[in-house]
This record gives C-alpha cells, structure tokens and sequence, in this order.
C-alpha cells in the first residue's frame, strides 16, 4: 500500500532496496531483481558473452527455462542426465559432454537441493566453464553454511506465483562481478544509461542514452514491496516445510512410491517441492493416480516433462529417450524424431491454500534417459508456497496440516 500510496509505482528506490536485502541474505556481492528468473538466465548468458556456436550443458530434468534460455541466446543446450535420487544434474555426465564448444553450464538446484558445489565448482574450474546457477527453487537452500547464490558464481532466483517466497512475477540475479550486474540492470530497462527513478528526481530531469539495445526485464517497487515482506518469512517458512516434509514422510511409508532421499548433511534443502516416485509395480500409472487425485478435487500439474520430451528439443535435435550424454553436436535443422520411449514427466498436485504434490516418472537405475517404459511413475510434492494465487482449493484430504500451514502464509 504504502508503494501505491507513494506515486512511485515503477521501478525505483524498493527495488533497490529489495535488491540489497536478497544481497545480505545470500551473502552475494550484488543483486540485481529483475521481471522473472527466465529473465535472469536470458540477460547471465547474454552479459557473460555466450552465443551462437557455443555449448551450454543443462540438466533435461528441469523447468524449460533453463533451456529455452539457451536457446535465446543462440547457443545449443546440452541436456545431460540425472542422478537417481537426488535428480539433480550428473555432474559426471556434464563432464563427458564438455566439447570445445562448451562455454556454461547450467546446473539447476532442482526442488531446492543444493547441487554439490565444491564438485559444481571444481568442474568449472577444470574446464574454464562459466557457471549460471538456476536457483529458481533455491532461494535459503545451503550448501556447507553458505547460501546458494554465494559461491562465486552468477545464479538466478524466482519469485513466480509458486516459490518459497513471492513477488507474483519476479527473478533476480546474483554475481560478485560489479560490471556484470552494472550491465544487467541497464539491460533489463532497454540498454539506457539512467532508469526512470534517476530521471525524473526532485533535483530534475537527466537525459538518458542508448548504450546497447536492452529489454523490458525490470521488476517494479509493487513487486519489491512483496518481496521486501516476504524475504524476512523466508526461513521460518523452510522450516515449516521441513516439518510438513516428515509428515509426508510418515503418512506416505508403505505406499509404493518412493518418496525423496534426505537431504545431503551439511546442506539445507529449501524443500520447494516434495517429490515422489510412483514405482513400476505400483497398482495404477501415473495418469491414473492424477485421475483419482482430481477426482478428489486435488489439483495437479506435471513437474516436470524432461526437456528431451518436449516436441521443439526432440525434434529439433533428434532426441529419443536419449542416454546421458544427448545433442552435444547434433544439427539444429530439425530431424524426424519417432515418439521418444522414455518419459521423465512430473506431475505437481495442486493442495490447498498453496500446498502442492508432484508426480513424476521414475527415473530408473541408469538414469531419467534410460528408461524403457513410460508405466513407471513418480509423484512430488510442494511446500505451502506463501504469495501463491493459482492454487486450487480442495479438501485436505491427506494432509490437512498443510492447509494450516498455508492459511498462515
Ligand atoms: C527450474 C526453473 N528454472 C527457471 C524457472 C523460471 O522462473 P520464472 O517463472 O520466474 O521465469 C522456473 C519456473 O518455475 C523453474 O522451475
């Protein structure tokens, strides 16, 4: 209200401040907020200089956000395989497709588990890769007492509808490089030399210039002004979580689903979502499961289609359940691909008051690609996500506790 009230509704002084409170909390050197965590991944690849001919190795068990940002940039994604278990990237699996025309890579804290950094880190260092950390469920995840988004590397955060914390629509973006983040913020409001919060000051109007052409990537201070509320909640609502993560635990023992490993020691999950694995023998599909959950009025959403499986990246790279190593090299001119074997869906169950389980396919012993058959299926769910708006409103049928938890976001 208080931004509504002030006239200055556009970017301006609380996105700077929110700005500086993501900074502290992350322990980054800078922060730049901006309008989404796409947003982010587009200007990181742009400022950082990769471009047409060049390799971006990113997980195929992600949001298509990591990749479609590759694809603006005009360079290729490299989708590489996920471990059992944890799901995040294979990091082993990044190295075999690392080619001469690997610049990045970008490794996705997939639900809020931190990837393991010291080996992220060394591998970036081996190879002189750049690092773009897609931490758009990572926002209070740590790694060894230090916040993911504070080990060096550039790593972009989402304030969507259904994250931890939120702005509605929202991202920012983390670096230690002043010049880096100097150049995203002019980039997100169309390349000009001065914002609108500096040119229309009471000390008068400044001129502004085109340096470079930009974007419309600039978050607002009523956005901020959420974020500012909500950052503060942050950890207390992890924790909540967390307890809503043994719960589950508990309540889904003896199904036969296989429910998510603890989280590594020495490491803070931000439990952003709470996934599940539906095994091969278990009595209905995944479908079915989705089926019988709507039919209980529990919302549900797949979380996620591998990359691989979504008809632009099969058919523009020819994938068909592709094994670890996938498109590194392939032609960018479309191929015929035949309906991929494997399915690496996710499925996210929309709960009450914010509150969500996922499904997903299981990813079987040698990994997401490998898999033969569809039938086996993986369900996930969400923590209560404060700010959210877009969630069914449906019995608790399950876990009602959520709901609490939720109503008092
Ligand atoms: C892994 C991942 N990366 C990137 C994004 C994009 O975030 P945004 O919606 O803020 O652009 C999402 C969104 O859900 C995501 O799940």
């Amino acid at each position: 209200m208080d931004s509504l009230r002030s006239g200055w509704v556009g970017t301006g002084p609380k996105v700077q401040r929110f700005e500086g409170m993501i900074r502290d909390y992350v322990g980054a050197g800078e922060c730049r907020c901006v309008s989404s965590c796409t947003a982010a991944l587009i200007l990181a690849l742009r400022v950082l200089g990769i471009g047409q001919g060049d390799e971006v190795l990113v997980p195929a068990m992600t949001f298509v956000a990591s990749a479609n940002a590759v694809e603006h940039a005009g360079a290729t994604p490299v989708l590489v395989d996920a471990v059992p278990g944890t799901d995040l990237i294979d990091l082993d699996a990044a190295e075999a497709a690392i080619t001469s025309r690997t610049r990045a890579i970008i490794p996705v804290h997939l639900a809020g588990r931190p990837v393991e950094m010291d080996r992220l880190n060394a591998l970036r260092d081996r190879h002189g890769l750049l690092v773009v950390e897609d931490a758009a469920h990572a926002i209070g995840a740590e790694w060894r007492g230090r916040r993911v988004g504070a080990f060096g590397n550039v790593a972009a955060f989402s304030f969507y509808v259904t994250k931890n914390i939120s702005t509605i629509e929202g991202g920012a973006l983390v670096t230690e490089d002043v010049e880096v983040a100097a150049r995203v913020e002019r980039l997100a409001l169309h390349g000009l030399s001065v914002g609108a919060w500096q040119r229309f000051s009471d000390v008068g109007f400044r001129h502004y210039e085109v340096v470079e052409p930009g974007y419309k990537y600039n978050m607002t201070d009523v956005q901020a002004a959420i974020g500012l509320h909500q950052l503060p909640r942050l950890d207390g609502w992890i924790d909540r979580r967390a307890e809503l993560w043994d719960r589950y635990d508990e309540l889904l023992a003896g199904l036969p689903i296989r429910t998510p490993s603890p989280p590594e020691p020495g490491t803070r999950h931000a439990r952003h979502l709470y996934q599940v694995l539906v095994e091969a023998d278990a009595p209905l599909t995944r479908d079915q499961l989705l089926d019988g959950l709507t039919a209980r009025r529990i919302g549900t959403g797949v979380h996620y289609r591998g990359v691989h499986l979504h008809p632009f990246y099969r058919d523009t790279y020819g994938l068909v359940g592709r094994p670890a190593r996938s498109n590194a090299g392939a032609s960018r001119s479309r191929t015929k691909a035949s309906k991929s074997s494997c399915e690496s869906d996710r499925l996210m169950i929309r709960r009450p008051a914010s509150v969500g389980p996922a499904i997903r396919s299981r990813p079987p012993a040698g990994g997401l690609f490998s898999r033969s058959s569809a039938a086996s299926i993986a369900a996930s769910c969400s923590a209560p996500t404060p700010g959210a708006t877009d969630i069914t409103t449906t019995d608790m049928v399950v876990l009602p506790e959520f709901g609490k938890s939720g109503a008092a976001v």
